[in-house]
């Protein structure tokens, strides 16, 4: 049976760290409640667009799979944060990538919108449409972070993350998913700018950042992401007691340790990175899986469960099974500009924008 295999991986961090003591600075905030609330410890602040994060990425990927960007022929990059409208991301990521062949489109599902372009990546794959996709996470979630707001800006990073997904024959690869939306309370994580609605006039900053409703976002990912979890593995016909490692999305520790525990999966198998980067919305699941791999904590044959919850509200879960190869074919020796500005000095535009936060008034 024709499957889609993961044949290559990487992910693209921009060098700038915002740590808790950084924040400790702007809000009426500590490293300790951060520390014990999100389980985050500093996160990333990027001086490129969405698109060149992706592209890096993407770069890294294709070179883990011994594939050069011309072979690619569908390219989806999931974005809440690209870098316009029109053109979409994904058509700046296949020209900075050099990827003539590949149809593009980028994918709004929020956080989960990796997993999203990981179903769909399969289905093309599957239905004999596309043989090598490339699909990416990336945001620049700093742009939509009001940094008067404590209650949310202490939990996002910027980041990418990709993986080459291609036909392959045999028992590895997606072995099933499951997908979800609850568009009736989409209201309770929101970044309203940018759409049509409303009549036109000035931008409001107090529609442009990121808001939520966290306790209630809180509740429903949990839930969502252990009952998308189980739908996956039952339709996968693989029971909890296989699953070899789970890579939820980063959102804030209490969520993933709540999840894993109504799963029933041992904290040992849960791969959690979110003290490095925090919420980095659709590239947490790459950019987790890339360091897996990297740590060794992937071994041939083993059963990979990814699962995510985001704005929209969206859910969506996968079930891998792991072939042969956890070695990268190759490195790619493309890398990010240095930045040109220290942490701070980037986040000049949103203070000027947003306001200053409370403590440099
Ligand atoms: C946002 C979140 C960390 C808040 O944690 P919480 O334990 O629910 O905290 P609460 O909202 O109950 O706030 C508790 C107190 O801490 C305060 N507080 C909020 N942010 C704070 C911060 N950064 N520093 C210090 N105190 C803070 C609140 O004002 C509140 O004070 P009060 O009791 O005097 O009113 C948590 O709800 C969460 O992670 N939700 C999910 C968010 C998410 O992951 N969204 C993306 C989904 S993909």
């Amino acid at each position: 049976m024709l499957t889609a295999q993961i044949t290559g991986w990487g992910k693209c961090m921009p060098p700038s760290v915002l740590s808790n003591h950084d924040l400790e600075q702007l809000v009426d905030t500590s490293d300790e409640w951060i520390t014990t609330r999100t389980g985050i410890k500093e996160r990333r602040i990027s001086h490129v667009e969405t698109s060149e994060l992706a592209a890096v990425a993407c770069h890294r990927a294709l070179a883990a799979a011994g594939r050069t960007p011309d072979e690619v022929d569908l390219l989806l990059v999931a974005t809440c944060s690209g870098d316009s409208v029109i053109p979409s991301t994904a058509s700046v990521v296949q020209k900075l990538l050099g990827a003539p062949n590949a149809a593009a489109m980028d994918l709004n599902a929020a956080c989960s919108g990796f997993v999203y372009g990981l179903v769909v990546g399969t289905n093309m794959i599957r239905g004999g449409t596309n043989r090598v996709v490339l699909v990416a996470g990336a945001e620049k979630l700093h742009h939509l972070t009001d940094f008067t707001d404590r209650t949310t800006c202490v939990l996002f990073g910027d980041g990418a993350g990709a993986v080459v997904l291609e036909a392959g024959e045999g028992t590895d690869g997606v072995l099933a998913s499951d997908l979800g939306m609850d568009g009736s309370v989409g209201h309770i994580l929101e970044v309203p700018v940018d759409g049509t609605q409303g009549d036109r006039g000035p931008i409001d900053p107090s529609t442009s950042g990121i808001t939520m409703e966290g306790q209630e976002v809180f509740r429903r990912a949990v839930t969502k992401m252990g009952e998308s979890a189980v739908l996956a593995l039952q339709r996968a016909g693989v029971s909890l007691e296989e699953v070899d490692l789970l890579i939820p999305h980063q959102a804030n520790i209490r969520i993933i340790d709540a999840t894993a525990r109504r799963l029933g999966i041992d904290e040992s198998k849960v791969y959690v990175n979110i003290a490095s980067y925090g919420n980095t919305s659709a590239a947490t699941i790459p950019v987790a899986l890339t360091e897996a791999l990297e740590e060794g904590r992937i071994q041939p044959g083993d059963i990979v469960v990814m699962t995510a919850f985001g704005g929209g509200l969206t859910w969506g879960s996968l079930v891998y099974r792991w072939g042969d190869r956890v070695e990268p074919l190759g490195v790619s020796d493309v890398e990010l500009p240095p930045p040109d500005r220290d942490t701070m000095e980037l986040l000049k535009p949103n203070f000027e924008f947003f306001g200053l936060p409370e403590k440099l008034t």
